[in-house]
């Protein structure tokens, strides 16, 4: 049965219509909210290329956790930049590192605020890679896991809700899953970065992380972007080594491959739009080339609407003040 006993457009006439109809919703509930947490106090720190985005130091930070959590965003992802960094990494996994600091700290402010703590090494490599490195200046796999779970076992400690590996060393769950337990960390759960791309969307992010790699690039372990199946095999393994949440990332360039994912696992899945998607919007927008409410919502529907459970992204204040309901 065609046209004219079908007409799709009898659905669409109304706003109150289209809203009966519509297929994906997306609410405040499902966001994570990433955040940079510096040393030194006093600090709010505009990032530039993140118009809206900063870098807080700890005394700022708390009031910034308090009006998020009055919001009802429901959970933050930390980056850490440390005072020092070394061949060692030591501000990721040091008792005292920024980003426990910050943990204990929310945990004070807004105990029933989620911290989700990002685990890699990069923002704390004095050579901004995101693990040990041998004499060519290659990132060696199996010597870099040890500091992951070291890492993770300290952010736990410091009352990390969850981890998130996003380093992209092979095994690394695995290590870190055995470190949590080994560490009374049991009940912990692993968001893992499965899917992650050596993309060029992240390119604001390491202005605002101080973490770009002070030579060559990460497509020695990050995954090259034309490749999909090799997506499905990262994902699984990262569920066989006991990831509890699997992440595709980037996001809107990467719908494909989240509807994979979603199609192929039962594990809940988070979506990241990174740095550069927030700041293509942010920067068309600024040139009143298209409407940044109207974009950021589409987005964040389509990244929902191809599978994702779970939505990080930059924009969780804006979709407060633009009226997403809980
Ligand atoms: C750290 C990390 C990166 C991002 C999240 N965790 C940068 C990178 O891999 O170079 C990117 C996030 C963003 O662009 O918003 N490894």
């Amino acid at each position: 049965m065609a046209f004219p006993i079908q007409r799709p457009r009898r659905l669409r006439r109304t706003e109150a219509l289209r809203r009966l109809v519509r297929e994906t919703r997306i609410s405040l509930e499902q966001v994570i909210y990433p955040l940079f947490v510096t040393v030194g106090s006093g600090v709010q720190e505009p990032i530039g290329s993140m118009p809206g985005q900063y870098r807080w130091s700890l005394d700022r930070l708390a009031p910034e956790i308090e009006s998020i959590a009055a919001m009802g965003i429901p959970a933050v992802l930390l980056f850490g930049l440390p005072a020092d960094k070394d061949e060692e990494a030591s501000g990721a996994w040091h008792d005292h590192g920024i980003v426990q600091e910050a943990l204990r700290l929310i945990k004070q402010v807004a105990p029933d605020l989620l911290s989700v703590a990002d685990t890699c090494l990069c923002e704390y490599t004095s050579h901004g890679h995101c693990g040990r490195l041998d004499a060519e200046g290659r990132v060696m796999n199996d010597p870099t896991l040890e500091l992951l779970a070291r890492t993770a076992v300290s952010q736990a400690e410091a009352g990390a809700d969850i981890i998130a590996p996003s380093d992209m060393m092979d095994g690394r769950v695995a290590a870190i899953r055995d470190a949590l337990d080994d560490h009374g960390f049991d009940h912990l759960p692993i968001m893992s970065y499965a899917a992650k791309y050596a993309s060029g969307f992240y390119g604001p992010f390491r202005e605002a992380a101080d973490s770009a790699p002070a030579f060559g690039d990460r497509r020695g372990y990050q995954m090259d972007p034309p490749n999909r199946r090799e997506a499905l095999r990262e994902v699984l393994l990262d569920v066989e080594e006991g990831a509890d949440v699997i992440m595709v990332k980037p996001a809107l360039p990467y719908l494909d491959i989240i509807r994979e994912v979603r199609d192929a696992l039962d594990q809940p899945i988070a979506a990241y739009q990174v740095s550069g998607e927030f700041a293509m919007i942010k920067a068309a927008a600024a040139n009143g080339w298209i409407d940044e409410q109207r974009v950021a919502i589409e987005s964040l529907t389509a990244i929902a609407r191809a599978g994702a459970d779970i939505l990080i992204t930059y924009y969780a204040k804006d979709l407060v003040a633009w009226g997403l309901q809980r």
